[in-house]
């Protein structure tokens, strides 16, 4: 069958497109280890799902010899496809033309598939591996970027949006990831700064690296920016695939219910001796979640960040849940600045997207000391109970152990909307432990007594005795019941049910003032 002229020129035309940079840059992108834009959108989508839209677009530069080399496509591949048979808007820039640097074509391809994904409520995954605004063109390209900052913004607890870092992700341009939902960054082969080492090297006199400045393993651990390491590209998309399991299609929507085999009534023993006799000993708070959750699996994100408080997402009889949960393993699970900020991100990202909220208590209270009051622990632990209270998904409590002063407030409490209070048998709920209380209550008499450490040590056995339990807070309704650990997992797939359609909502305003 001969082919019409029109058609050759359109299948030229399309495989002009495809081959980006061309082979020698696309060879190059390769013996770095990193794939191209369209390969790793075949990595991330179902098989055969991707639909290209623009790639007949080019720059429209005709300076710095730009006139004569005006790739189709421009540096950025951008289309929808699907993720689970989920549709996705996705769009992946390609280093091998011009270093997949952003320009007024570039932005405007990107805006438009934002605008298609905000309009039927589809998640946006940004693949990012750019050299940043177009050096040959100018405000167009600065333009260009603060254009998709605010389709971010405005965007931003509507459809989820996610951003891989594979590359270089330098100046403004972290801005854009920064704005969205979640952060992927890919071990050696990608950073974000606001400034690079040269920059660093001639205002600081600093000699630092890319990677000690800003590679995935400093945001995922020191910044808090990355929420997630992955070991390479490819583990990098089959995180995005997994966290949008637990995220619905927009906020309207509810996140997927996925059937499990794992019996909603199981209980579990081990829980009954997983607390210590010891209150001062720690132990595991993730193991807790694992002998609860659907198939003992649970995804946690900014694990390298904070880990005195844990959060992540698992199911629950099938449905997605928000955990959030203090860990004794690290500083006794004391709530600090970076635990706060932590924690109160990601309790706003559930309630935004319909996430029930699970929470797993045992904190001793707030880390003193100068270092966190001159940095700011008054307004960060303010972040985390703004988020608490403002949010009006499902919120469950299990009290495991400690849960003293200021802290006991901050996580979950009843006070602040939880709809399921329960604790375990071990639960001391008080204003502060017993030793720090005795100190404070009966200081003169400490002071005078003939041995005050056996004197202290009979007071604090005494305030233990009297308030470190749960039955005080039970006896007020603040604790709604006190239950054997092993039933734990059947206490909260009943309450997702019974809560799950659940009406609370705040009041009417522009939007509220978080601490900041
Ligand atoms: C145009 C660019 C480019 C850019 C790279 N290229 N960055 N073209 N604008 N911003 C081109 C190069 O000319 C080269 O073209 C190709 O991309 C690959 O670049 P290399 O330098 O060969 O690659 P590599 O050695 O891997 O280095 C990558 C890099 C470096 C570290 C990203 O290219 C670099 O430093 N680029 C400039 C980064 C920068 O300063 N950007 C502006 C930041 S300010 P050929 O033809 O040889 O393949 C900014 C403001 C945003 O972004 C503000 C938003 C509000």
């Amino acid at each position: 069958m001969t082919i019409s002229p029109k058609i050759e020129q359109l299948r030229a035309k399309r495989a002009q497109s495809q081959m980006g940079g061309g082979e020698a840059r696309i060879k190059r992108q390769h013996d770095q280890g990193k794939k191209t834009a369209r390969e790793r959108l075949e990595m991330l989508l179902d098989p055969g799902s991707f639909r290209e839209v623009d790639a007949f677009v080019h720059h429209h530069n005709n300076k710095f010899g730009l006139e004569n080399s005006k790739p189709l496509s421009d540096s950025v591949v951008t289309g929808w496809g699907t993720i689970d048979g989920r549709l996705v808007y996705v769009y992946s820039q390609d280093f091998t033309v011009m270093g997949g640097s952003l320009s007024e074509a570039h932005a405007d391809k990107i805006l438009k598939i934002m605008d298609m994904a905000i309009k039927v409520g589809a998640p946006v995954i940004g693949l990012n591996d750019s050299g940043g605004a177009r050096i040959q063109e100018g405000v167009e390209s600065l333009g260009g970027y603060a254009d998709i900052f605010l389709q971010n913004t405005l965007a931003s607890g509507v459809i989820p949006q996610i951003s891989v870092i594979m590359g270089p992700c330098a100046g403004g341009a972290v801005y854009s990831p920064a704005l969205t939902d979640y952060i992927i960054m890919v071990k050696d082969s990608s950073y974000m700064f606001i400034t690079g080492p040269d920059v660093v090297k001639q205002v600081l006199n600093e000699d630092v690296s890319f990677e000690d400045l800003g590679g995935a393993s400093v945001h995922a651990s020191k910044s808090g920016v990355c929420h997630f390491v992955a070991d390479d590209e490819a583990q990098s998309l089959i995180l995005v695939r997994e966290l949008l399991s637990y995220l619905p299609q927009n906020n309207m929507e509810d996140p997927p219910v996925i059937a499990t085999t794992d019996d909603p009534l199981r209980t579990e023993s081990a829980l009954d001796a997983i607390v210590p006799e010891n209150p001062n000993q720690p132990y595991d708070m993730k193991k807790v979640i694992e002998l609860v959750v659907d198939d003992g699996h649970f995804f946690e994100v900014h694990e390298e960040f904070a880990g005195n408080i844990v959060v992540g997402y698992a199911r629950l009889g099938g449905s997605a849940v928000g955990i959030v949960a203090n860990q004794p393993t690290v500083l006794a699970g004391v709530l600090d600045i970076n635990a706060s900020v932590k924690a109160a991100r990601f309790v706003r990202t559930c309630d935004a997207f319909n996430v029930p909220l699970i929470t797993f208590v045992d904190v001793p209270g707030y880390l003193p000391g100068t270092d966190q009051e001159h940095n700011g622990i008054i307004m960060s632990g303010a972040k985390l109970l703004y988020a608490f209270c403002e949010a009006t998904v499902p919120k469950l409590t299990v009290t495991t152990r400690k849960s003293y002063g200021g802290a006991y407030c901050v996580m979950n409490s009843k006070h602040i909307r939880a709809d399921l209070n329960i604790a375990w048998p071990t639960a001391e709920i008080a204003v502060m432990g017993p030793e720090g209380a005795v100190e404070i209550i009966y200081r003169r008499e400490l002071k005078e007594a003939e041995d005050p450490a056996a004197r202290k040590k009979e007071l604090a056995e005494d305030y233990r005795e009297t308030f470190a339990n749960p039955y005080i807070a039970a006896s007020r309704g603040f604790i709604d019941d006190v239950i054997e650990p092993h039933n734990t997992r059947a206490r909260l797939i009943n309450a997702l049910q019974v809560f799950q359609n659940k009406r609370d909502e705040n009041l009417p305003k522009k939007h509220g003032n978080i601490p900041l």
